[in-house]
């Protein structure tokens, strides 16, 4: 049983605590610990932000009402909560607590909502391009490493980006399925080869809850100009990443948070072509852990 002591008077912080234990009392027998454990910490900030920020009857009322919407903006080819947690930078938190990085590895970033499976394989070389396009080529080329540097053979490279009219083609009716979408190999030197064309900035889906939340932070919904890539290899930690291209005037304010200085390209013109080298350095599975366990230590000095 839980009774209000404290009322509406008196410092918020103290507000009826027994029902913040009482809740989290009450969940002793759940079979799963890791479950409780997040339930637990989950209602201890959830009550503390009704107290902290005095949350009113009406403003809980719209809370709901923005997550109804939001689920019911959901489709297969729509996630609106991946982007309402990109947008809040959560993707990215979760994402730095969950890879320990280290010298030798590449760093990650988000997912975003456009990964669409994995990609048709091509051969070293080709474009990922199933239509022409009026924009500037761009040469990628680069290299899959362990941390020491040593090549990974036969890594799986699947990359994707949009079209110059800032969409996918998930988006986008108009473009072939597939189309700036391709997964590569590398050889037995752990090098990959693609062509392409140069990335554009674009906003990503602004016309839901989330596109709604941003206008009322005063936030633009830019994202730089960036290719992705995911990067797998047995025994090794898949790597999520983007490379951004310098000079975007948007990667100081990435509606995502995504950027990091280390995933900044500058490409080369080399008789003309812009070209790209890149070495993507992966965690071995054994090292990754080992890598959290100092992170955790770390933390707790
Ligand atoms: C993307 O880069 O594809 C993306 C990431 C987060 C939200 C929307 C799009
Ligand atoms: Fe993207």
């Amino acid at each position: 049983m839980t009774s209000i002591i404290a009322g509406n008077s008196g410092p918020r912080a103290e507000i009826f605590p027994e029902l913040t234990r009482d809740v989290i009392d009450r969940m002793k027998d759940a079979e799963d610990p890791r479950l409780r454990e997040i339930l637990a910490v989950v209602v201890r900030h959830m009550h503390a932000i009704v107290r902290e920020a005095n949350i009113t009857h009406d403003e809980w009322w719209r809370a709901i009402d923005f997550l109804t919407r939001a689920g019911k903006m959901c489709s297969e080819n729509r996630q609106e909560f991946i982007l309402l947690s990109d947008i809040l930078g959560i993707s990215m938190l979760v994402d730095a607590v969950d890879n320990a990085g280290g010298p030798g590895l590449s760093e990650s970033t988000v997912l975003g909502p456009f990964y669409a499976g994995r990609p048709r394989e091509l051969s070293a070389g080709e474009s990922i391009l199933l239509r022409e396009e009026e924009s500037d080529p761009l040469e990628m080329s680069g290299r899959v490493t362990d941390s020491q540097g040593r090549p990974i053979a036969n890594a799986l490279v699947e990359v994707w980006q949009t079209a110059p009219n800032q969409l996918y083609d998930v988006q986008d009716e108009n473009q072939p399925e597939g189309h700036l979408r391709g997964s590569f190999r590398t050889d037995v030197a752990g090098t990959f080869l693609f062509r392409t064309i140069m990335p554009v900035s674009y906003p990503i889906p602004n016309d839901g809850p989330a596109g709604q939340l941003l206008a009322a932070m005063g936030r633009h919904p830019f994202r730089p100009a960036h290719i992705h890539f995911m990067i797998s290899a047995p025994g090794y930690r898949t790597l999520v990443t983007h490379l951004f291209l310098d000079g975007d005037e948007y990667l100081e304010s990435d509606a995502v948070f995504g950027v990091k200085p280390s995933l900044i390209i500058r490409p080369k013109l080399i008789d003309g072509l812009n070209t790209v080298d890149y070495t993507f350095g992966l965690a071995d599975e054994r090292e990754h852990s080992r890598l959290q366990v100092e992170d955790l230590r770390r933390q707790r000095r």
